[in-house]
C-alpha cells in the first residue's frame, strides 16, 4: 500500500517512488497539511505545522482562533473563519450566509482509483494506484466534503478531487470548489506558467514568486490560448536536470483558476480548480457535486524529470484511444492549401500527389457541408454540400481509398473536419431552433467568427448534433475526425435553466461536450480523433482523455513552433502534439524557413502536411519522401521516448536543441535548429 494511516499520530502518509505527502488530523478535527516533497521515512511532521508555537491554536487558547486560522497549513481551507489566504470551498445557504467550516469525520483507504462521474480523469488499476478518501463534515449546513487522493505507486504522481454532498433538507449554492489546495513554506521558489495568445500558445514564463496573489485563469469557457491550467513551483536555482519541482495540472477543458498566494508568514498557498467566476451550482438535498481532477507531480531532479512523469502518466493513464500506442498515419490537411475553395477534384489531386510521396491520409477540413463557402455560415448544417463534393461524400471517400500510398501496399485513408459545438446564425439549424444557441433574450449576442455557441448543457441539443455527425461518419469510410471549436463563450444564458441555475451553464456545457466525445469514442472505437480549438485553445488533459492528439496551434511556422511546442511538451507527450509542415512564406507570420527545418520541427509531434502539394516548389516536394522515411524511422522513439530540453532559443536567443531518448537508452534523436546567426 502506498497510503498508510498512523492511528497514534493521526497521520496519513502517501508515498510515491520518490515523494511523500503527509496530512495530520489535529484537535477539533482540523486537517492540516504536514509535508510534500522528496521521499522521507518519517511520518510525524506535526512540528512542521507549528501548531504548538505562538500564536496558539484553538485547543490550547481559544481566544486566538484568528491567528491559528490565518497561519496554519490547512489541507482544504474553509471560508469566513479567519483564514484570509484564499478559500478552497464556499457555499451560500438559502439565507445568504457563506461561512463554511469542515472537520474530519472518517476515512477509507483502498486499492485502485475511482472514476469521476461524467468527467475525464486519469485511470489506474488496483496494482497501479491506491486511494484515500477523507470524509469531512460542515456541521451547520450538514454538507459532507470528501477529499480524494489517488497515489500512483510507480510514478511520482498524486491526483486529487473533491466530492460535496448536501445531506441537509435545504438547497445550498456552491460558489467555489477547488480541486487542489496546498500550503507549504516558500523556500525561494520560482513559478512557471504557460501563457500566450492565438498562434502563440503555451510559451514558458518563469519568474520569482512575489508577495501576494499570482494567478492564471480562464473565464472563456475553454482552457484557452492565453493562460493554461498548469503551474509549477520550483527551486529558484532549479534547471532542466537539478532541483525540486512541483507541477500541477488540471484535467478540465473549461474555466479554471490556478493561483499561488505568498503570504505574510512566507508560506505559499497553491490552489487549482474551476474558476469561481460565472460559477454558481445549486445543490438540492441529497445531490452531490464532483470536482474535476487535479494532478500533482513532484520531481527532485529538475524540470525534465517532471516532464517525463507527466508524459508517462498521460500516455499510460489518461489517453484511452487505442491510437496512443499505434503509429499515426501521416496526413495531409487541405486547410492552408485551399481554405474554403475546394471541390472533389481538387481534393483528389492533392491526395494523388500526396500518395506518390508516401503520405497516408487526406483530411478534408472546413467547408464541405451545408452552404459553407466562408466562415460566415452553415455551422450546424451537417450534411454534405454536393455542389462541392459531386456524387456525395461516399463517392469521394471511395475514390480516395483507391489511391496507392507509395512505398507501401496501403491505400490512402480519409479524415474529416467538424465543429459540433457551434451554430451559425445563417444556418438551417438556427432558423429552425434559434433557442439552441447560448444567448440572453432581448440582447444581441456577441458574435465571434460570426458564430454562436450551441447550448450543450441541454441533452436534446447534444442528441440532435450527435445524430447528425454520426450519420455523416457512418456514411463513408471515415477513419479520422478533427473536432474544432472556434470561439469562447459569451452571453451566458440557457433558455431552459431557471434564473437561480444560470451559473451552472459553463460547467454543464463542458459536461455536454464530454458526453458527446464519450459517445463518439464509444460508437466509433477505431476512429482517430484529433481535438482542436482555433489552433490550441483547448490543449488540456481533459481533451486528451478522449483524443490521443490535439492540434497545437494555427501557427505552423517552424520557428514560432519551437516555443509553442516547447511549452506544450513541458507537460504533454510529443505524440499528442498536432504538428504539420506548411508552405512558405508562412501564412501566419510570412516567414520563410527551409523545408528541412519545417520537417524536423513537425517530426517532434504527430507529423503531417498542410499545403497544396500540387503547387509547392519541386525541390520541396522532392524532400517529402525523405521526411516520410524519417517519420517511419523515428516515430516509435518520438511516441514512447523521454523528451529532454537541452537548450532553448527562448533563453539563448540563438538556437533550440532537444533530444528524445528511447527508454532503454539504446537510441536518441537530437534536433538542433539554428534560429539566428551571430
Ligand atoms: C481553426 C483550426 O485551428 C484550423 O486548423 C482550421 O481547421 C480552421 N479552424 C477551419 O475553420
Amino acid at each position: 500500500m502506498s497510503i498508510t494511516y498512523f492511528n497514534e499520530d493521526k497521520t496519513f502518509k502517501l508515498d510515491t517512488v520518490n515523494s511523500t505527502y503527509l496530512i495530520h488530523i489535529v484537535d477539533k478535527g482540523f486537517l492540516l497539511h504536514g509535508y510534500y516533497g522528496r521521499k522521507i521515512s518519517d511520518h510525524n511532521t506535526t512540528y512542521l505545522t507549528r501548531i504548538y508555537e505562538f500564536p496558539f491554536y484553538p485547543a490550547v487558547n481559544n481566544r486566538e482562533n484568528g491567528s491559528f486560522m490565518d497561519a496554519a497549513p490547512f489541507e482544504y481551507p474553509a471560508s469566513d473563519r479567519g483564514d484570509y489566504r484564499g478559500r478552497a470551498i464556499e457555499a451560500e445557504s438559502l439565507k445568504g450566509y457563506r461561512t463554511f467550516d469542515m472537520r474530519y469525520v472518517s476515512h477509507r483507504i483502498y486499492e485502485g482509483k475511482p472514476k469521476l462521474e461524467g468527467l475525464p480523469a486519469t485511470f489506474a488499476g488496483k496494482d497501479e494506484a491506491d486511494t484515500l478518501e477523507i470524509e469531512c463534515l460542515e456541521p451547520v449546513l450538514n454538507i459532507n466534503v470528501t477529499l480524494l487522493y489517488s497515489v500512483f505507486k510507480n510514478k511520482d504522481v498524486i491526483t486529487r478531487s473533491v466530492i460535496v454532498k448536501n445531506n441537509s433538507e435545504e438547497a445550498v449554492y456552491l460558489t467555489r470548489i477547488m480541486s487542489l489546495c496546498l500550503d507549504m513554506d516558500n523556500e525561494d521558489y520560482d513559478l512557471i506558467t504557460l501563457n500566450g495568445s492565438w498562434a502563440r500558445e503555451r510559451h514558458i514564463d518563469r519568474r520569482r514568486i512575489h508577495k501576494g496573489m499570482t494567478s492564471v485563469s480562464s473565464s472563456r469557457g475553454e482552457s484557452s490560448h492565453q493562460e493554461h491550467p498548469f503551474l509549477a513551483v520550483l527551486d529558484h536555482n532549479a534547471t532542466n536536470d537539478h532541483g525540486s519541482v512541483y507541477g500541477f495540472n488540471f484535467v478540465y477543458s473549461g474555466n479554471f483558476t490556478a493561483s499561488v498566494n505568498y503570504t505574510q508568514f512566507d508560506s505559499l498557498r497553491i490552489m487549482m480548480g474551476i474558476n469561481p467566476c460565472d460559477f454558481r451550482w445549486k445543490l438540492e438535498p441529497c445531490e452531490s457535486f464532483v470536482s474535476p481532477e487535479a494532478v500533482m507531480v513532484y520531481s527532485g531532479n529538475g524540470l525534465n524529470e517532471m516532464t517525463h512523469t507527466f508524459h508517462d502518466l498521460y500516455r499510460n493513464n489518461l489517453i484511452r484511444s487505442p491510437y496512443k500506442d499505434k503509429k499515426r498515419p501521416i496526413l495531409i490537411n487541405n486547410w492552408e492549401a485551399t481554405y474554403f475553395d475546394f471541390d472533389s477534384e481538387k481534393l483528389l489531386s492533392i491526395a494523388r500527389e500526396a500518395g506518390k510521396s508516401g503520405i497516408e491520409m487526406l483530411v478534408m477540413d472546413d467547408g464541405w457541408f451545408g452552404t459553407r463557402s466562408s466562415d460566415n455560415m452553415a455551422l450546424g448544417d451537417w450534411y454534405v454540400n454536393e455542389d462541392k463534393l459531386k456524387g456525395g461524400l461516399k463517392a469521394l471517400v471511395d475514390r480516395i481509398n483507391e489511391i496507392p500510398v507509395a512505398g507501401t501496399d496501403k491505400k490512402m485513408k480519409f479524415g474529416i473536419w467538424v465543429e459540433p459545438e457551434m451554430i451559425s446564425p445563417d444556418s438551417d439549424l438556427f432558423r429552425e431552433h434559434p433557442d439552441y444557441a447560448i444567448q440572453i433574450p432581448d440582447r444581441d449576442p456577441a458574435l465571434i467568427r460570426n458564430q454562436l455557441v450551441l447550448d450543450l448543457s441541454r441533452k436534446e441539443v447534444v442528441d440532435c448534433i450527435y445524430s447528425m455527425i454520426s450519420k455523416v461518419l457512418k456514411s463513408a469510410n471515415i477513419e479520422y475526425v478533427k473536432w474544432d471549436m472556434n470561439r469562447g463563450l459569451t452571453d451566458l444564458g440557457s433558455c431552459l435553466l431557471p434564473g437561480e441555475r444560470q451559473g451552472e451553464l459553463l460547467h454543464r456545457y463542458m459536461l455536454g461536450v464530454y458526453d458527446m466525445q464519450e459517445r463518439l469514442v464509444n460508437d466509433f472505437p477505431d476512429l482517430l480523433l484529433e481535438n482542436c480549438s482555433s489552433g490550441g485553445a483547448r490543449f488540456d488533459p481533459g481533451m486528451l482523455y478522449y483524443s490521443p492528439q490535439i492540434w497545437c496551434s494555427d501557427d505552423t511556422d517552424a520557428i514560432e513552433r519551437l516555443a509553442i511546442q516547447e511549452g506544450t511538451a513541458l507537460i504533454y507527450p510529443l505524440s499528442c502534439i498536432g504538428a504539420h509542415v506548411s508552405d512558405c512564406p508562412n501564412h501566419t507570420v510570412f516567414r520563410n524557413t527551409p523545408f528541412k527545418t519545417r520537417g524536423d520541427v513537425a517530426l517532434l509531434g504527430t507529423f503531417g502536411y498542410e499545403l497544396d502539394i500540387t503547387k509547392i516548389p519541386e525541390e520541396d516536394r522532392a524532400m517529402i519522401p525523405k521526411q516520410v522515411e524519417q517519420y517511419h524511422k523515428f516515430h516509435m522513439l518520438i511516441q514512447d521516448g523521454d523528451y529532454y530540453r537541452i537548450s532553448s532559443f527562448r533563453e539563448n536567443n540563438l538556437y533550440d536543441c532537444t533530444e528524445v531518448v528511447k527508454k532503454d537508452r539504446s537510441e536518441a534523436l537530437v534536433t538542433f535548429v539554428q534560429v539566428l546567426a551571430r
